[in-house]
């Protein structure tokens, strides 16, 4: 069974959505328009709507008609990014500095599909719930509907995920049981000595030193302290500090984020960091802080959720396009936290087009719209009889 059959007839129909969703992008937690847009399609196929969870996130509840069966979460995202589209399409983003350029539009637009196609055709078992989620891009969506109670008030017996990826092949489906992309902290570390002249470094404790210090001596968390089968990275992306050529400031600051696959190596690299700066600190007699906050769990796929994932997968695209080898990415998603509540699977759907995601040039091939509408639909079809 390639495409449904179904799905493929109104493919024009999510065209259209897809692109008015791209020229209207917006960022984190202010997906108004979009979250309108997505209960208003929901409340037009008899699907019943509740709006308001994780401030713009929707839930599209369905039960089927075939009976008893098993509550299956399908998630879309639906946020843009802060980036000023320069592509000349006629359905470019109209919003300037926002863009979907991660392809979240193509997701609402695959799981508004799937919606359809299931409203039409209720004779499957279980209940549907279509969860739009807001805020993936690190500001916590995920995590906000998980806290305002999403799976108390939707039990779910399983979930899935999927995001467009122009790396792979068109017509290709990735997924795969185990760690898939990386857990990632945010970290901000701020050293505090004491001012002095430029000339009389002996008058002061100078920050700026330390700093250089510390920042050398993090590295050697991921080659001497992490294991070297556990991949690590610790990535310092900005340092600040002075503002004269003749000033030994007061205060420097380093910040950056860390990425791991355990949870183990995770609390490794946080406590060695936080020990090898309170030891720069008194090496330098001056006062260290540090500050680590997590932003992604590790997003680990369920075994069971995996391979089912892929054998729909193979319905749709062919078994010889369906990819279950792992290869996880140091990238990260927040669907991770929804999996950590819920056994699942998130895929990866292969597109046209050589732009990576999170570039001002990307464009999203809307051939994959109903490659990904029948995925999911048919994961609820399946899973919930299952
Ligand atoms: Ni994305």
């Amino acid at each position: 069974m390639p495409v449904l059959p179904q799905i493929e007839s109104f493919t024009d129909e999510l065209v259209a959505i897809r692109r008015d969703l791209h020229a209207h992008p917006e960022i984190g937690f202010e997906e108004v328009r979009t979250s309108g847009v997505v209960a208003e399609k929901l409340g037009q196929w008899g699907i019943e709507v509740h709006r308001g969870i994780g401030k713009t996130g929707v839930v599209g509840i369905l039960k089927g008609e075939g009976g008893p069966g098993k509550r299956i979460g399908l998630r879309a995202d639906m946020d843009a990014l802060p980036i000023q589209e320069i592509t000349n399409l006629p359905w470019r983003s109209t919003i300037p500095d926002r863009m979907h350029a991660c392809g979240h539009d193509g997701h609402t637009t695959m799981l508004l599909g799937a919606a359809r196609y299931l409203a039409e055709n209720r004779n499957f078992k279980g209940t549907a719930i279509f969860v739009f989620q807001p805020a993936e891009e690190g500001l916590g969506g995920a995590r906000s509907m998980i806290a305002e109670k999403l799976f108390e008030r939707f039990p779910c017996d399983e979930i899935y995920g999927l995001h467009n990826a122009p790396n792979l092949d068109p017509g290709q489906i990735q997924v795969f049981p185990g760690p898939a992309m990386a857990g990632a902290d945010f970290f901000d570390i701020k050293i505090t000595g004491k001012g002095s002249h430029g000339a009389m470094p002996h008058m002061g404790r100078d920050p700026v030193v330390a700093a250089l210090t510390l920042a050398g001596a993090l590295q050697t968390i991921v080659s001497r302290n992490a294991d070297p089968r556990e991949a690590a990275v610790l990535s310092i992306t900005k340092v600040h500090a002075g503002s004269a050529y003749n000033v030994i400031p007061e205060e420097a600051e380093l910040a950056g984020t860390i990425r791991t696959f355990s949870s183990e190596t995770g609390e490794l690299v946080r406590a060695r960091m936080r020990e090898i700066a309170a030891g720069i600190g008194a090496t330098f007699g001056v006062t260290v802080t540090v500050d680590i906050r997590n932003i992604f769990d590790v997003l680990v796929n369920h075994e069971a959720q995996s391979q089912a994932a892929a054998a729909v997968a193979a319905e749709i695209v062919g078994p010889e396009n369906v990819l279950t080898e792992p290869k996880p990415v140091m990238g990260s998603e927040d669907f991770a936290d929804m999996l950590r509540v819920v056994p699942g699977a998130y895929a990866w759907v292969g597109h046209a087009g050589n732009v990576p995601v999170h570039n001002p040039a990307y464009v999203l091939d809307d051939g994959i719209l109903p490659v990904g509408a029948s995925l999911l639909a048919r994961l609820v079809e399946t899973r919930a009889a299952a």
